[in-house]
């Protein structure tokens, strides 16, 4: 960011000779509003009696301009026994005339506050036109580190609607952190470990394809998985039905198999079992044993497995590619040492946190938090859970990471898993306990796609692909000019689901509708990325160098039209600012609409072309401020503005 000293040089120019006092906290050289709110307190202060530090951060920005660039809530300012609406008149009056603000509205116990157009121009497309990519986030976060931990599919199981919010909701809120100066470890959990992979190892011996598995590892392992299942249940039909012939109460598969998985167990540590015979061939218990050989470090088993995952994970980094992401750290449930977990269980037990009952080991939250209940964190086999997997990982995490915080972007589903999760880890007093945040999100509903209601992240990608290729053939002559329509069909495609998941607040279910999603029309990712390309076809019909931007008489830009465009653009840094209090795409999202909205009522009103040269480049260097700005927003979402389509 340039320094305060340019800022004041730029100020005088622009006719204030005062240098501006600027207050701690503020970022005036990289968020044209911070100018403004320096200012203002700096006045206000002596007028309402009231500590700078309580005036400064009680100046707010508003969500919609008709009520002012900056509002104030008399209530905030804390003054004791005086009527908000008077004295927000009596400040009103006492705010004395000056280049930055009109004078302030009291508007009942709000006090507004109405920029000046001219340093406002200046000030915002001057910013805007210098800074470029950079414009917008601002560095709050040097030297601080967050993991966010985004994905997390499961191996073998389908990607299904969950994880691709988890993708899209992760990928920006990591692109947020990093852009506001933070270390961001983009961490991807993967669900790869359990019975299921005992499952998929017999199934994958049986009849597995060597050749499918190269080609297609996620489709493949799932085709298998979904087979050997299917055989698995029809084993535990004609058990069933066999007993019954038989008259025999039949015992409860799951205790035979627990029983003989405990038989298995003491035969494996050498104990002499009971030898009887009780599996008799069935397909779960083989599995089983797969997997308990997996857990006791069996070479061809881990072998196996370990060519799954990691052909898997291959195969996904190319499909994250397409969605602009890719990972620091491929952990996942099988990567948790036996150590930690085996440390954080004797940590509850010491601490009292956990107790025995029937066998197994339980933390009971009751005394904590009602609504918690009680986990188990050991089962009776002394196999670890979902839940102890968590813990352990937690504590690796922290010791290799040392992060200053941590977040999980799970469904919310999931959300008594983390609350007990984050319960354990604070019982347990570790001073990060505090650092963790679930982000969570609601679920999408109707989502389908070529191979029925499995749903695969490229499947998905694909549909929206074409679709949108045939959206786009409508228009014929249009359709002529795009150089890769593939391509582009593509990208907007993606941007079509992307957005459609990001628009409304994450708790909210949506349902996928794939027509709706692809128009032009409405709120939509086509529509974004239509207002992107008619920018820079602006641009490339004008035909006005780059440099002559910056240089360009701001004071011509005297329309409403544009007035308001750069009173909205001169909120991006505040917008992002409230995105890291809220984590919600939406905040953006919003914005970015918000922004289009107010850009497609002005094209026939502000005309670049055909208008005398000095007004058009005013006008090209407002556009071209606009279309920056909505890149650096689409880029945050994780998109890829199009520059034709
Ligand atoms: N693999 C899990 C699932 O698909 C999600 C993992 C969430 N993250 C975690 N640390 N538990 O349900």
């Amino acid at each position: 960011a340039p320094s305060i000293e340019s800022l004041n040089e730029q100020l005088n120019n622009f006719g204030i000779s005062e240098p501006l006092p600027v207050f701690p906290d503020s970022n005036p050289t990289s968020n044209p509003i911070d100018v403004y709110r320096c200012y203002i307190a700096h006045v206000l202060a002596p007028i309402t009696g009231v500590d700078i530090k309580l005036v400064y951060p009680a100046l707010e920005w508003t969500q919609s301009l008709e009520k002012g660039d900056l509002i104030l809530a008399a209530p905030r300012l804390r003054i004791p026994g005086r009527n908000g609406s008077d004295l927000t008149k009596e400040w009103a009056a006492k705010f004395p005339e000056n280049p930055y603000v009109h004078p302030p509205t009291a508007a009942g116990t709000f006090l507004q506050f109405y920029f000046r157009k001219d340093v406002l121009s200046k000030l915002v497309l001057s910013s805007i036109l210098g800074r470029k990519s950079a414009y917008g986030p601002i560095d709050t976060g040097k030297g601080k580190r967050v993991i966010v931990e985004f994905s997390s599919p499961n191996i073998a199981k389908p990607f299904h609607a969950g994880h691709l919010r988890s993708t899209i909701i992760g990928g920006f809120l990591s692109n947020l952190y990093e852009s506001c100066g933070w270390e961001v470890i983009r961490m991807n959990y993967l669900g790869d470990w359990g019975k299921q992979f005992g499952i998929l190892g017999v199934g994958y011996k049986r009849f597995g394809s060597e050749e499918k598995l190269l080609a297609d590892p996620i489709n493949h392992l799932f085709e298998v998985y979904v087979a050997i299942n299917k055989i698995a249940e029809q084993e535990k039909e004609v058990e069933k039905v066999k007993a019954e012939e038989k008259g025999e109460k039949q015992v409860c598969p799951g205790l035979r198999t627990a029983y003989w998985l405990l038989l298995k167990a003491m035969e494996y540590r050498g104990t002499k079992g009971d030898k009887r015979q009780i599996s008799n061939g069935l397909t779960d218990e083989e599995a089983l044993e797969f997997f308990f050989k997996m857990e006791h470090g069996d070479e061809e088993c881990i072998a196996m497995w370990k060519r799954f995952r990691e052909l898997s994970i291959e195969k996904y980094k190319a499909t994250y590619s397409r969605l602009n992401i890719s990972y620091d750290d491929y952990s996942g449930e099988s990567q948790v040492s036996k150590e930690s977990m085996e440390k954080a269980g004797k940590m509850m037990k010491e601490m009292g946190i956990s107790s025995e009952s029937e066998g197994a080991i339980v933390v009971d939250f009751k005394p904590h938090a009602k609504k918690l209940g009680k986990a188990v964190v050991q089962k009776k086999d002394g196999t670890t859970l979902y839940l102890t997997r968590d813990i352990g990982a937690a504590m690796e995490r922290y010791e290799k990471y040392k992060f200053d915080k941590m977040i999980y972007v799970v469904a919310c589903q999931q959300d008594l898993h983390l609350q007990q999760l984050f319960m354990i880890l604070k019982l347990l007093k570790l001073d990060w306990a505090d650092r963790l945040t679930h982000v969570n999100f609601g679920m999408v509903l109707g989502m389908s796609s070529r191979r029925g209601t499995v749903v695969f992240l490229d499947d998905i990608l694909a549909d929206a692909r074409d679709k949108m290729h045939e959206v786009m053939r409508k228009n014929e002559e249009k359709y002529k000019q795009v150089e890769d329509p593939e391509m582009v069909a593509d990208v907007v495609g993606r941007t079509a689901v992307m957005i459609q998941d990001m628009s409304g607040k994450r708790i909210n279910n949506y349902t996928f509708d794939m027509a709706r999603m692809t128009s032009f029309e409405g709120d939509t990712g086509p529509y974004l990325q239509y207002a992107h390309s008619r920018l820079c076809s602006i641009q490339r019909k004008a035909g006005i160098p780059a440099e002559n931007l910056l240089n360009a008489d701001f004071s011509l830009l005297t329309e409403d039209h544009a007035t308001n465009l750069i009173r909205c653009l001169a909120q991006y840094p505040d917008v992002l600012q409230n995105t890291l209090k809220t984590l919600e795409p939406t905040t953006v999202v919003t914005y970015l609409f918000k922004m289009t909205h107010l850009l497609s009522s002005s094209y026939d009103v502000l005309r670049v072309v055909g208008e005398e040269p000095k007004l058009s480049t005013a006008r090209m260097a407002l556009y071209e401020s606009a279309r920056q700005v909505l890149n650096n927003g689409m880029r945050l979402l994780g998109l890829t503005p199009v520059e034709r389509m």
